[in-house]
């Protein structure tokens, strides 16, 4: 396993619409492994492959540390209700904004072994799966931030 390099803000790669998985190869199995590796050393709760370079389909989430989830070829089955809060990008680093997300979201994805699965999120879980299907399309945070992005070290000092 293997940190790799985020690709930030301004990199051509992050506005790009990313391919679907046909099949899962070593060298998949071997990218997700170091999606999840270098998300952790980063203290992020989920990475998109776009954000290390990567034009495919696949996404993994950890809101807790203890629950990791890889999502292939996501696709929302049902979103309700909705949730105000702070949202930061491993790829925008030293930045928050506040984002309306839905507050429930069901999805179907395939996971490592390309079985298919549904998996139901609310509060950061929901969030983080909305903001990492958002990366697969090629779209930052940024366009849904709703008034002004602040430097996480502002808001730091306000709590
Ligand atoms: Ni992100």
């Amino acid at each position: 396993m293997a940190v790799r390099n985020i690709r930030e803000i301004g990199d051509e790669v992050l506005y790009k619409s990313c391919k679907e998985v046909r099949e899962i190869t070593p060298r998949l199995r071997e990218l997700i492994n170091d999606m999840f590796e270098t998300m952790y050393e980063a203290n992020g709760v989920g990475l998109a492959a776009p954000q290390v370079g990567i034009l495919k389909r696949i996404v993994v989430i950890d809101v807790t540390g203890e629950d990791p989830l890889v999502l292939i070829n996501p696709r929302i089955l049902e979103t309700s209700g909705e949730q105000t809060g702070n949202e930061g990008c491993l790829s925008v680093p030293g930045k928050t904004g506040i984002v309306t997300r839905p507050g429930y979201v069901r999805v179907e994805a395939r996971d490592q072994d390309m079985k298919l699965r549904e998996i139901e999120g609310t509060e950061l879980l929901a969030r983080a799966i909305c903001h990492e299907l958002d990366h697969l399309d090629g779209r930052l945070y940024l366009d849904r931030v709703e008034g002004s992005l602040m430097n996480t070290e502002d808001l730091e000092e306000e709590n």
